[in-house]
């Protein structure tokens, strides 16, 4: 996740180590040992993630569909005629059929996301849904700069729409570079819509991410299957476990895998050493006020436009427009 935030390089070109094996190596070998969240999403993370939206304690999803449902016609005045809509990480497209239902002008669909399977699936439902609506998929990591397919390129004018409160799964500073960028890549009259999830009691927040049947245990340890599978990995699942909690000082939840023991596993080609007790950090979800996503986005050229939130003010949609670039200072 940290490209943005320096210099955008390119994903590392096919003859080297792939990208996962190297932020893999890299990520275990530091302290403390962490592994980018990205990883999550292959074919089985990106339907235990869905699975993870139902759950009764995992509030996020119902909040946002409830704003989307309610509040659409109001956000959906944001979107200029003709536009193309860029959803960062689209996963399933649940979230933004509510949107498009409302906003009939948008032209052009851009879903972009890591997941390819899940993608090409998604893209077909939603053309049966929609015949008028120009649905052009992006398979690319949003974390680094990626290029926006012709139609969109075209269009009067373009909208993010970053839903999930996915911009909690960045750093801070990451995330203020991510919208900087974005901004930069929807151009003029771009438009910025940002689902975002808020601080509120410890007990409801870790509910969330401990859930009764297991399932996010299940999402955070199938990242050991999969570089297991993929990395020619020996991790046991049951020697790990998953560790989420509330960190009120710094309003984020921390996922991690915690070893039951010390022990050794070999993954990438290396051998990793774990003390009892230690952990892979896995995830950051950061918790916002309004508030503080408006200061963050006007630091990186966005202003706000509006804000919705649920009825129990648990999460947040949020609207910005991209500033007039600055005008250069005449030289002295
Ligand atoms: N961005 C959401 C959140 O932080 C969804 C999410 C990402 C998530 N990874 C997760 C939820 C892992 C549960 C577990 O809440």
């Amino acid at each position: 996740m940290v490209a943005v935030a320096r210099s955008p390089r390119r994903q590392p070109a096919q003859a080297e180590l792939p990208a996962f094996a190297q932020d893999v190596v890299e990520g275990l070998s530091g302290t403390p040992k962490r592994i980018p969240a990205k990883y999550f999403y292959d074919a089985a993370g990106s339907h235990l993630f869905e699975r993870i939206t139902e759950l009764p304690e995992y509030y996020p999803t119902r909040c946002e569909m409830e704003i989307l449902r309610a509040q659409g016609g109001e956000i959906a005045k944001l979107i200029p005629d003709g536009a193309a809509l860029v959803e960062f990480g689209s996963g399933s497209n649940k979230k933004v059929r509510l949107l498009l239902e409302a906003a009939p002008q948008v032209a052009v669909y851009v879903p972009v996301d890591i997941s390819g399977e899940m993608l090409a699936q998604e893209a077909a439902a939603l053309r049966a849904d929609f015949p008028k609506l120009k649905v052009t998929p992006v398979v690319a990591d949003f974390c680094y700069p990626f290029d926006l397919p012709a139609e969109a390129k075209a269009a009067p004018a373009r909208v993010g729409f970053f839903p999930g409160s996915t911009i909690g799964n960045f750093e801070p500073h990451e995330a203020a570079s991510f919208m900087r960028h974005a901004g930069r890549m929807l151009g003029a009259n771009a438009r910025l819509i940002v689902g975002v999830d808020l601080i509120k009691p410890a007990e409801v927040l870790n509910a969330a991410y401990n859930d009764a049947a297991g399932v996010t245990a299940d999402f955070n340890l199938n990242l050991l299957t999969r570089m297991n599978r993929e990395l020619s990995g020996n991790f046991r699942r049951d020697c790990f476990e998953h560790h989420a909690f509330y960190n009120r000082e710094r309003h984020r939840i921390e996922m991690h895998l915690a070893s039951l023991k010390r022990q050794k596993v070999k993954v990438a080609g290396e051998t990793i050493d774990f003390r009892a007790g230690e952990t892979i950090h896995t995830e950051n979800s950061y918790k916002y006020s309004v508030g503080k996503l408006n200061a963050l986005a006007r630091g990186v050229g966005w202003l706000p436009a509006g804000n919705w939130t649920d009825a129990r003010g648990y999460f947040s949609m949020q609207a910005f427009t991209l500033a007039e670039p600055a005008r250069p200072r005449p030289a002295l």
